[in-house]
Parts: structure tokens; sequence; C-alpha cells
């Protein structure tokens, strides 16, 4: 009696390990036969230079620094829901980097999130969209590491809780999300358009910040380049929604954000962004910047979040007598001018707050997170700096000056409250 039903559960649960098994096989299966192992390539000088062009606009320099230490040599820390991991270093250092791994082991990495010993990498390392990239640049940015002086040092170990820290879990995840595939043009596009959907979609990753994503960590369907918030910052609309996103914004005030981290009547890139302009986009050349565009550009446009239509002109607000009476005056007038001004000319650079989104946001998520936090971007075309001022006043305090900064240079709509201050500030 008990055989006949031990023997029809082991049964099932021997055919749902040996299906368990073949979906990991599938899973972590190469895409293509280009993929398979082959010698490694011997790269010239123009394969290294391509390849840094192309782990500038991958932004691996974002994620595999610090500051004060060699690019590239990890220990970039990411808090995540379940624990917290660091960018692993992946300078050409045997030992503690990636200089023993062949191309073949590369291209795993790059293509299917599987590294050298064959665990499988967590998705904050955008593989999904590196998965994109052909072999041949992907080959070029490993020619372009291998080039860089090894760096003897560990990466901290990641600190993940239970069940998270069993990455072999992470093959289900990329059986359901990582497609594996190529970036393929569009014949109905322009070549612009197209290598714009390529820089969007694969190196330059920008969807995992702007399009808001869903349970599963994955950008939504239907909601590409929306807006949402990552790391504590809200990165905006930039679907192609003159209202609400960059449809207002000419080519070059794209070209100028994306390049030195400001443009006029947008502001300037804080917070992660500021890292992407600094590491990344300020690289890039105006062509591919401008295709960047282009794409953005036909994108379906999104609703929500910012208006971002012209902001009221309400200087006249500024007449010195209101510094007596407003608290958020005085502290501007004390603090802020020096940098943001009221009219113009602006004496740091990028400091223009008229037209900037987060002087108009109701939600004052980025006024606030760069209040406590400042920003210091140091661009090829020089650095953009704020300081931090979490210590110098109390939340009321930056409640109030905020509240003025968005009356004074926004729409009216960025009310501030001593409450979303602790709220970020915790
Ligand atoms: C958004 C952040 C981010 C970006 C951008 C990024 N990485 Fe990473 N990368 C990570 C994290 C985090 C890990 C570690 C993941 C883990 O421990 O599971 C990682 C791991 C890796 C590994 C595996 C290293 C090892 O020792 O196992 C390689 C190789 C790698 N990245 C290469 C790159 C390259 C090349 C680029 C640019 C094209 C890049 N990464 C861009 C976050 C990033
Ligand atoms: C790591 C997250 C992250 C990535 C990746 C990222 N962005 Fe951003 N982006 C942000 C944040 C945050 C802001 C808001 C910055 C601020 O408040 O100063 C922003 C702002 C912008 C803006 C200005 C929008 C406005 O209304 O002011 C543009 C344009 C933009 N990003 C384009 C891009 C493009 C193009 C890419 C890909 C090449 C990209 N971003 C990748 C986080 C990101
Ligand atoms: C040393 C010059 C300097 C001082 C002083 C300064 N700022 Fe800034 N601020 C900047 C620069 C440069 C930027 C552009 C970078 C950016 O947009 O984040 C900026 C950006 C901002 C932003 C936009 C944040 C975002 O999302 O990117 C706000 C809001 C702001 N400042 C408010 C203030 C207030 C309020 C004060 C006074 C308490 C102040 N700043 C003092 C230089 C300064």
């Amino acid at each position: 009696m008990k055989r006949r039903i031990v023997l029809p559960v082991l049964g099932a649960l021997g055919f749902a390990l040996v299906v368990a098994l073949v979906l990991v096989h599938i899973a972590d299966a190469p895409s293509d036969v280009s993929e398979t192992p082959h010698a490694d390539i011997h790269p010239d000088a123009a394969m290294i230079e391509r390849g840094s062009y192309l782990a500038a606009a991958g932004d691996c320099a974002g994620c595999h620094s610090v500051a004060g230490q060699p690019p590239y040599s990890g220990g970039r820390k990411f808090d995540l829901p379940f624990g917290t991991i660091y960018g692993s270093n992946i300078t050409p250092d045997v030992r503690y980097g990636i200089g023993s791994w062949t191309d073949a082991e590369f291209i795993a990495a790059m293509y299917r999130g599987i590294a050298k010993d064959r665990h499988h990498l967590y998705p904050a390392f955008p593989y999904t969209s590196y998965t994109k990239m052909p072999i041949s640049d992907v080959l070029a940015i490993k020619a372009y590491l291998f080039s860089l002086k090894p760096v003897s040092v560990p990466a901290p170990h990641n600190k993940v809780i239970f069940p998270f820290n069993q990455t072999w879990g992470i093959a289900y995840w990329n059986l359901l999300f990582n497609s594996k595939r190529r970036f393929r043009p569009d014949p109905s596009h322009t070549e612009q358009v197209n290598r714009g959907a390529y820089l969007v979609e694969g190196p330059g990753h920008c969807s995992l910040c702007h399009t808001p994503l869903n349970i599963a960590f994955v950008p939504r369907a239907g909601k590409e380049m929306a807006g949402t918030i990552v790391e504590g910052m809200r990165a905006y609309n930039i679907s192609p929604d003159p209202k609400w996103g960059i449809g207002g914004w000419s080519d070059a005030d794209l070209v100028n954000y994306l390049k030195h981290g400001f443009a006029n009547n947008h502001g300037a890139a804080g917070g992660t962004m500021a890292e992407v302009v600094e590491n990344s986009s300020a690289f890039m050349t105006d062509n591919d910047l401008l295709a960047i565009g282009a794409y953005l550009r036909q994108l379906p446009a999104q609703p929500g979040t910012v208006d971002q239509r012209e902001p009221s002109s309400n200087s006249v607000r500024l007449a010195p007598a209101s510094f007596e009476l407003d608290a958020g005056a005085k502290i501007f007038v004390g603090a802020c001018i020096g940098c943001h001004g009221l009219h113009g000319p602006y004496t740091a650079r990028g400091s223009n707050l008229l037209g900037h989104p987060s002087v108009s946001d109701p939600t004052a998520q980025n006024a606030i997170y760069i209040m406590l936090h400042g920003v210091d971007l140091k661009t090829p075309n020089g650095r953009i700096y704020m300081p931090s001022f979490a210590s110098s006043y109390s939340d009321e305090e930056i409640a109030a000056v905020l509240t003025y900064s968005g009356d004074t240079f926004g729409t009216g709509a960025l009310r501030v409250t001593a409450e979303m201050v602790r709220t970020v500030r915790h």
C-alpha cells in the first residue's frame, strides 16, 4: 500500500527535477553558434580604441569604480531590497580581476550573466542589455579592459539574504527575462534611429533607470521611458511627450545635457544621472547623442510625473522686501544665490535652476536628495559642484528653501514639508 503512494511521488519528484535541470540548461545555453568557444582574439590598437568608446557607452566604469580608487577596480555598492552587492574588479588582475578570463568566458558573462566559475551574476549587472551587443563590440570592450593596469584588490563580498543568495535560482529568472538576442536594426527605421535604439537599449541601458520596473525588476512593456525612482532619485520621463517628457527639448538641449551635464532651461544632471554623464555620455560623439535623441523621439509619448512646460516666471516675488518675510528666501539669499543666482549670470556651471524638473516635481524626490547629498560631477568638459546641506540645515529649513526655489524657478508645484525631508533623510 505504502509503495503504491511512494513510487508515484518519487516519480513525480524525479520528473520535476529533470524538467528543472532541462530548464536551467536551456537558460544557461549559448544563444547562437557564434557564441561557442573559440581561440582568443589578439587585439590591435584600433580594437582597443573602439573598446574604450564602447566601455564608456556601456558605463562600465560607473558601476565598477569608486572615487579615489583606480577605475574598474570594483567596490561600487548597490543596496538592493534583499541585500548589498558590489561591482566586481574587472581590471586584468589574474587573482582579483578578470585577467584569466577567456573570450568565451567574458561573452558568457556579458550575454548570459554567468561568471567564470559558472555562478550566476545578479542582473543589477545589466547583461540583459549587453546581450544585445554584437560579439565584435563585446570583445573590443574586453580588449580595452585587458589593456589597463591590473589592480590587485578584491571587491567586497556580496551580503544577500536567503533565498536570494542562492544564485542558481537566477537561471529561472534568465529563462523568463533574458532574451539572449542580439540587436537587429528595424528596416522601417532610419539608420540614425537604429543607431540610437542600439545605444539606448544595448550598451546605454537607459531603460533600466527610466522605465518603471515590474515586480521581477524588468522594465514594463508599454511604459518605455515613462520615468521611475531608482536608488533614491527620480529618473524623469524621457519619452517624447511635450508636457511630461523631452518633447519640448531641442536636439541641442539633449546633446548639451548628455555631453556637458546641463542644458539651458532644463537644468543639470544630478545624482545617478550625473554619474551616467561623467562616465558615459560625456564621452560619446555628437552624432551618437543625436541618434539617442532621434530614437527617444519616435517612442510612444508617456504621460505623468513632472509638468515640464514653461516655468512660471515668478521672479517678481523676489523683491528684496520678501526676503524679510519668507524663511526659505532668507536661506536662499544666504546659501544658494551665489551659485543659483536669481536672473543669471550664474557662477557655478550648470546651476541654472530655471526649467529643471526637480524644482517642479510635486514629490520633491530629487530636490531633497540633492540637498542632502550634494553633487560632484567631473566631466571632460568641466566640474559641476553643489555641497551637501544635510548637516547645516534642519528638515524645516530644507523644506522652506526648496519650496521657495520651486516658486521662484519652477511651475509652483513643488511644496515641501519637513516630513517629506525626514522620509528621504532616513
Ligand atoms: C548598473 C551597474 C553595472 C554596469 C553599468 C556594469 N556592471 Fe558589471 N557588474 C555589476 C555588478 C553589481 C556585478 C557583480 C554581480 C554579482 O556579484 O552577482 C558585475 C559583474 C560583472 C562581471 C563579472 C565579474 C566577476 O568577477 O564575476 C563582469 C565581467 C562585468 N561586470 C563586466 C562589465 C562590463 C564590461 C560593463 C560595461 C559594458 C559592466 N560590467 C557594466 C554592475 C554593473
Ligand atoms: C542609473 C540610472 C540612470 C541611467 C542608467 C540613466 N539615467 Fe537619465 N536620469 C537619471 C536620473 C536620476 C535623472 C534625474 C537627474 C536630476 O534630477 O538631476 C535623469 C535625467 C535624465 C534626463 C533629463 C530629464 C529631464 O526632464 O530633466 C535625460 C535627458 C536623461 N536622463 C537621459 C538618459 C539617457 C539617454 C540614458 C541612457 C544613455 C540615461 N538617461 C540613463 C537616471 C539614469
Ligand atoms: C557651490 C554652488 C552651489 C550652491 C552653494 C548651491 N547649489 Fe544647488 N546646484 C548647484 C549645481 C552646480 C547644480 C546642478 C547639478 C544638479 O542639477 O544636480 C545644483 C542643483 C540644484 C538643484 C537641482 C537638483 C537635481 O535634481 O539635480 C536644486 C533643487 C538645488 N541645487 C537647490 C539648492 C539650494 C536650495 C541651495 C541653497 C541651500 C543650493 N542649491 C546651493 C550648485 C550649487
